[in-house]
């Protein structure tokens, strides 16, 4: 049974790198462990908080409950057929490592997810997603220990209900769950997923026509390494907002004045605007409160210049959501979950 720890510091937990503390932390290295977390008499009656790698948590105090740090490890093929690949992580792997693990085995298909920071459990509870594809798309099942029965459940791509940068976990699921596993269904009949303007443009800055799957991974790497910051050296939690949805009228109204307005058409004649589009011609890229500040190569991106606090973070989400809805009658949606 692994330890209770006091008065836990969750700095090198969150990727904004909040300073707060936690009342008690445990790490859940083996399956069996949640089981006996959830009896632990001493925390039992005690709120509890969930973390992977806390790249999508605003933390905006000490924490009075539990943490539980999930460190379940593994990865393996599943099984093969004639036309896919079965693929699995615990929850605490690396995502990123996870992709290039993917690779490296032949099976093709989620290298447009290179780079994106977090764990592979965290990967549903918001759909990740990123030039051009979701998991949502190469989804097959997960396994969750079940909060409310004390069971292991399995729950298929219906059941996570996925969303843009959405799911079950964020909804009706919130905080009942403990996803320990992820599966991927990946087709053998790979082809590059190559249309999202910024990738389609770097590939063709490096003179590759028809990419592999390693040439679209590298390259997605490198195009995130200009324009988002790295955690490590840089406090953030990738998109701070998610792009919103209008309707078709709204698009029309703001186009005929935004000309510049950067939206892409949904299949039911709705537009997603660029959120990054409208933050910055509101003058607020590179604009800092407190130690918040907006990233100075993507408007999306909130980040922690040192010293700042969730407050901060949330103040300056605020004002931003403010301008935006004061300018162009649109609401921002914040992605990260705040505690
Ligand atoms: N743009 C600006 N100013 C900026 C940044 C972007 O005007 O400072 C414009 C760009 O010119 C572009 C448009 O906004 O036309 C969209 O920008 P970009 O392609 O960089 O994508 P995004 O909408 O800002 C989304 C995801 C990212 C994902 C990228 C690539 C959301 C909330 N964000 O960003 O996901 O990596 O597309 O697919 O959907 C994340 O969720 O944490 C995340 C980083």
């Amino acid at each position: 049974m692994s330890s209770l720890l006091n008065d836990y510091s969750l700095r090198a937990h969150n990727t904004f790198g909040f300073d707060v503390r936690a009342r008690f932390a445990r790490r859940i290295e083996h399956e069996t462990e949640v089981a006996e977390a959830l009896h632990d008499a001493r925390t039992a009656s005690l709120p509890r908080l969930v973390l992977g790698g806390g790249s999508n948590i605003v933390l905006t105090g000490d924490y009075p409950g539990v943490v539980w740090l999930v460190g379940l490890r593994g990865r393996r093929i599943v099984d093969e057929t004639h036309d896919t690949w079965c693929v699995e992580a615990a929850a605490g792997e690396n995502w990123h490592d996870f992709v290039a693990w993917c690779l490296a085995q032949g099976c093709f298909g989620l290298e447009n997810l290179a780079l994106i920071p977090g764990t592979v459990g965290a990967a549903p509870i918001q759909n990740i997603g990123a030039y051009g594809l979701e998991i949502a798309e190469y989804f097959e099942s997960l396994r969750a220990f079940d909060l409310a029965s004390g069971e292991i459940v399995e729950l298929d791509c219906a059941a996570c209900a996925f969303g843009y940068r959405d799911s079950v976990f964020k909804r009706a699921a919130r905080d009942r769950f403990v996803i320990l596993s992820v599966r991927f269904r990946l087709p053998k009949a790979w082809r590059a997923r190559a249309a999202y303007a910024d990738l389609a443009r770097s590939l063709a800055e490096r003179a590759i026509d028809e990419p592999t799957a390693q040439e679209i991974f590298e390259t997605v790497v490198a195009v995130r390494q200009i324009k988002l910051p790295d955690p490590a050296t840089l406090g953030n939690a990738g998109s701070f907002f998610k792009n919103p949805v209008v309707g078709a009228a709204q698009y029309a109204a703001l186009a005929a004045v935004e000309p510049g307005l950067v939206a892409y058409e949904q299949p039911d004649g709705s537009r997603k605007l660029a959120a990054a589009w409208l933050i910055d011609r509101c003058g607020w890229k590179g604009r800092a409160l407190s130690g918040a500040a907006v990233h100075d190569r993507q408007a999306l991106v909130l980040v922690n210049r040192g010293g700042a606090t969730g407050a901060d973070v949330l103040a300056l989400s605020q004002a931003i959501r403010d301008d935006i809805l004061a300018r162009f009658g649109v609401e921002l949606e914040a992605e990260p979950v705040v505690v």
